[in-house]
């Protein structure tokens, strides 16, 4: 009986069983147990017909690499890229396998290793979240989040609106995700945008009233969560996207008028110093943070720098026997498309480590095409069904990927933290440029495996130094 199951289970035709095994481009998976069990154990020698599409390594793993055949093929076709047959010979005996690669996702993501275990070592891995993610306040019921991320932000519900209407469902979140064993970022206080009308109206009040009403804020709100935010976004986004230059007076340039950042335009540039204060006071604890976008700008960058710089020189004076600084951090937010230069981000993370604070990638996610591509489109999720993204965009934004954290790898003494906009591309923000690590089944694209392998180049040249 025994052996007529075995005969049975073991498969009459293995050749059918592995047609058209599905790898996406970037990845590897090891072949070694698709063969006949006659073979297993005897050396093998393993063949690719094509190994433009896919090379295979004496041991039998298979990567499979980019087809330049067709890559004005739009992604959202979802087509393959490529086929190869595998060919393995031992013992007088031959085996064929086919593998076609693609672009498309797919592994699923709760398949894979935990993201947050293969960088522990590095930093702390985070996502977002929103209400639905969290069943009441006692646990946080999103899978993908637990199993891959130890940090969460909320995506809109702890912002100044969100915070003011209903700061219970914020709370709600918050306790949840703690409860799940997740870190929290506070995200955010003090913004431009995404604000009640009464912090709008502070615009046009006198110094003295928006002071004592931003402290008030601040107090309130940090205070009640006191003890259990790990990172307080005190400031957000206050430098406009022009207008300056790296030789401008970070006080003088501050976002104004009728969008402008109602704090500075009643208070003005120390409203930056007294913010962070009412912050530290309010919840010692926490890390606090100045966060913006397009840091790897020149400008930008230099006005961030100056201002953080100047506002710790100010608290060292005054608070002469504190060690912290008063912002301890820098978040980059990091919604690239394919046009940011990593040679850009590197001479910003230059600029920034000898101000001594910790920095933190808070809002990764990369278009998988340059803006202008994009603009038309627009931001809104559920676009990915729009989208222009060819396959080649999809390539370029894994090579961007991998280019990104093989930097951040290298700055890991000062980044506590990588957290991406988003899991899967659907959800996204910006969903019809694809910009995640997971197409909207949640299965990884090429911009996944470009990060497992910007790991493994990191840990091949430090162990190799
Ligand atoms: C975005 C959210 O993802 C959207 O849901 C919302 O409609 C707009 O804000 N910079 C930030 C984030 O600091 O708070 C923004 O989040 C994205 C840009």
């Amino acid at each position: 009986m025994t052996i007529l199951l075995l005969g049975f289970s073991g498969c009459e035709d293995p050749q059918e069983e592995y047609d058209g095994v599905p790898i996406t481009i970037g990845a590897k998976r090891n072949l070694s147990s698709m063969v006949p069990e006659e073979m297993a154990g005897q050396t093998i020698t393993w063949e690719s017909s094509a190994p433009n599409v896919a090379s295979v390594t004496n041991d039998g793993i298979v990567t499979a690499l980019r087809f330049t055949g067709n890559g004005d093929t739009r992604f959202s076709r979802g087509s393959a890229t490529g086929t190869a047959i595998i060919t393995a010979t031992a013992g007088g005996l031959t085996h064929e396998i086919t593998v076609t690669t693609t672009t498309s996702g797919t592994e699923n993501i709760m398949d894979l290793p935990p993201l947050k275990d293969q960088f522990a070592e590095y930093f702390l891995i985070g996502n977002i979240f929103n209400p639905g993610d969290a069943s009441g306040s006692a646990r946080v019921n999103n899978e993908r989040l637990t199993r891959h991320f130890n940090v969460l932000t909320h995506e809109n519900h702890m912002k100044p609106d969100q915070i003011s209407s209903s700061p219970s469902t914020a709370e709600r979140m918050l306790n949840a995700a703690r409860a799940s064993g997740f870190e929290v970022v506070g995200h955010t206080l003090l913004w431009h945008s995404q604000i009640p009308p009464w912090q709008r109206n502070m615009a046009s009040s006198s110094r003295e009233t928006a002071l004592t009403a931003m402290r008030d804020y601040i107090s309130n709100t940090v205070g009640r969560f006191a003890g259990k935010i790990h990172t307080w976004d005190v400031l957000n986004e206050v430098f406009p996207d022009g207008g300056y230059s790296a030789s401008s007076d970070w006080r003088q340039v501050m976002r104004s008028g009728n969008n402008g950042n109602p704090w500075y335009m009643a208070i003005g540039s120390d409203f930056v110093y007294e913010g962070f204060l009412a912050a530290r006071q309010a919840d010692p604890n926490a890390t606090l943070y100045y966060n913006d976008y397009n840091t790897d700008q020149l400008g930008k960058a230099t006005m961030i720098h100056d201002m953080v710089r100047d506002v710790n020189a100010r608290y060292k004076q005054e608070f002469p026997n504190e060690t912290r600084l008063l912002i301890e951090g820098i978040g980059m937010q990091e919604h690239h498309n394919t046009g940011v230069q990593v040679s850009n981000i590197r001479r910003t993370l230059a600029l920034f480590k000898p101000l001594g604070v910790k920095i933190s990638v808070s809002e990764l996610d990369v278009l998988g095409q340059g803006w202008g591509q994009f603009s038309p489109i627009g931001s809104g999720t559920n676009k990915q069904g729009q989208s222009t993204v060819t396959n080649d965009g999809i390539m370029t934004q894994a090579r961007l990927y991998r280019e990104y954290m093989e930097l951040y790898l290298e700055y890991s003494d000062i980044i506590e933290r990588v957290t991406w906009w988003g899991v899967t591309d659907n959800l996204s923000w910006r969903s019809g440029g694809l910009p995640l690590l997971f197409d909207p089944r949640g299965r990884a694209k090429p911009a996944y495996y470009s990060v497992i392998q910007a790991l493994e180049n990191h840990k091949q040249k430090t162990d190799g130094s």
